[in-house]
């Protein structure tokens, strides 16, 4: 018996899934130092963070590009990396919060939180700190509003809001003002 050639199994033969693509490897500065890892195309940033590379400072929240909780500096502007593919960072320097202090010092911005109590269950603080490590490098903020409307992608459930503003009000003030109106 013959096979059928009509519209139905030319339809049938369209449906067959295509391979999928194979893993790649993809080299990674993270923190300063060079890593490769085998990761499929499609692997976020954060997934290979947090599952390739056990960086797990970096945290996921909505995995949607909502809450920022997520956010890490690449070539030290702040992104967020659940938004971003691991391949898209490939020869780029990624700085996450584990890369943020000087051995034992803390980063300035680590330590102001401390001292204004700007967190209280701490989920969303590493993607906090990183932000405001991105916003002091844009030197656009001047006013505790500013300060508010720039760390607007980067929600708290627990509402520490006032304390996160007075954190990076407080290393803001301890800068010297540069002319240009830019973080020196
Ligand atoms: S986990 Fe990336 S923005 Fe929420
Ligand atoms: S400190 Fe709990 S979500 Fe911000």
């Amino acid at each position: 018996m013959s096979q059928p050639t009509g519209p139905a199994s030319r339809s049938h033969a369209r449906k067959q899934p295509a391979p999928p693509p194979e893993p790649m490897d993809v080299t990674l500065t993270i923190n300063g130092s060079r890593k490769t890892l085998r990761v499929a195309p499609w692997t976020s940033l954060l997934d290979a963070l947090r599952l390739h590379l056990d960086l797990t400072g970096t945290k996921k929240g909505c995995d949607h590009g909502q809450c920022g909780a997520c956010t890490v500096l690449v070539d030290g502007r702040r992104i967020n990396a659940c938004l971003t593919l691991a391949v898209m960072t490939e020869g780029r320097a990624v700085t996450t919060i584990e890369g943020l202090a000087d051995g034992e010092a803390l980063h300035p911005l680590q330590e102001a939180f401390v001292e204004q109590d700007a967190f209280q269950c701490g989920y969303c603080t590493p993607g906090q700190i990183c932000s405001a490590v991105g916003l002091l490098e844009e030197g656009q903020a001047r006013t505790d509003d500013d300060i508010r409307e720039l760390m607007s992608g980067n929600l708290c459930r627990c509402g520490a809001y006032p304390n996160i503003v007075a954190a990076i009000r407080q290393v803001m003030d301890s800068q010297p003002a540069s002319q240009d109106g830019g973080t020196p």
